[in-house]
């Protein structure tokens, strides 16, 4: 019987590549043939990601996102020397948690820089004639922040907000092209991320997190869960699904 997901020969890029979440889809889509473009700012990171991967042709491309002008230039070459893509994952993503009122205009644009406007450069340069294969898929690491309130947690909220809106507006515009996109909104996920979150909220015994475990009540989710709901979503297994936000959150957004 043919897997249901299966990726050989396909060529997927995938930002955020150098650790947590990138790393662990990586690993996971070279398993299942895929031919990947890695990229992050962290050259040793993205190092050690490939030395972890399966199979052939694997490259990688340090690049800094918070610097939108050098996309173009970025994206050409990459197109250039792996051929055109048949998938892009975006899991470039910073927190920078402060409250209201420390929320200044600089910080606002360094998130939504780095979250969205970089997100919607990268596939508006990928999407171009050449670069893409027909029936490419784009999967974009989103958050449940993007659904819910939270003290201090405006700018990546709303960045992920947006990162949802510009995933069905690209749906309807790319659909005349081939292109499907998607992203995926995760709960808390064991990475350093999440490490970082309790530092800064009073550990895991803390009430914040406690708080946290009450509503994502089957615990917190390890990297594994996201990067099998991103294999799925940049397989043909989902060639219907498009403009949808996929929640992997232990249960978090239905209570
Ligand atoms: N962990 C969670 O609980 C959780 C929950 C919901 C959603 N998410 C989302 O899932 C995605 C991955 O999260 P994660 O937990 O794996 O985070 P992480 O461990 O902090 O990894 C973030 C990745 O983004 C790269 N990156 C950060 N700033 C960059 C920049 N300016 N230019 C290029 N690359 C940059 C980092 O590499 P370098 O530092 O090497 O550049 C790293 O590879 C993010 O979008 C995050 O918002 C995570």
């Amino acid at each position: 019987m043919t897997p249901l997901i299966d990726l050989t020969g396909r060529k997927i890029l995938i930002t955020g590549a150098s650790r947590g979440i990138g790393r662990e889809i990586s690993v996971l889509f070279s398993k299942l043939g895929a031919v990947l473009c890695l990229t992050a700012r962290g050259e040793d990171g993205l190092r050690e990601t490939v030395s972890m991967l399966e199979g052939e042709g694997h490259s990688y491309y340090p690049f800094d996102f918070s610097k939108p002008e050098g996309i173009a230039d970025f994206a050409e070459k990459v197109c250039r020397e792996s051929g055109p893509l048949d998938g892009l994952v975006y899991c470039t993503g910073i927190t920078k948690d402060r409250p209201i009122r420390m929320t200044t205009p600089e910080l606002m644009e360094e998130v939504l820089r780095v979250n969205l406007a970089a997100f919607v450069e990268l596939v508006r340069q990928c999407s171009k004639k050449g670069r893409y294969n027909p029936g490419m898929r784009i999967a974009a690491l989103s958050s449940v922040a993007s659904f819910f309130g939270k003290k201090a947690h405006l700018p990546y909220s709303a960045s992920k907000a947006g990162m949802d809106a510009a995933v069905r507006n690209m749906a309807v515009e790319l659909a005349e092209r081939g292109i499907c996109v998607n992203s995926i909104a995760p709960g808390m996920v064991n990475t350093e991320m999440y490490r970082e979150y309790l530092k800064n909220n009073g550990g895991a015994e803390g009430a914040e997190n406690q708080r946290l475990l009450r509503r994502q009540y089957m615990g917190i989710i390890e990297p594994s869960c996201i990067a099998d709901a991103a294999a799925f979503l940049v397989s043909p297994a989902a060639r219907f699904i498009t403009g949808i936000t996929m929640p992997v959150d232990g249960g978090l957004s239905s209570i």
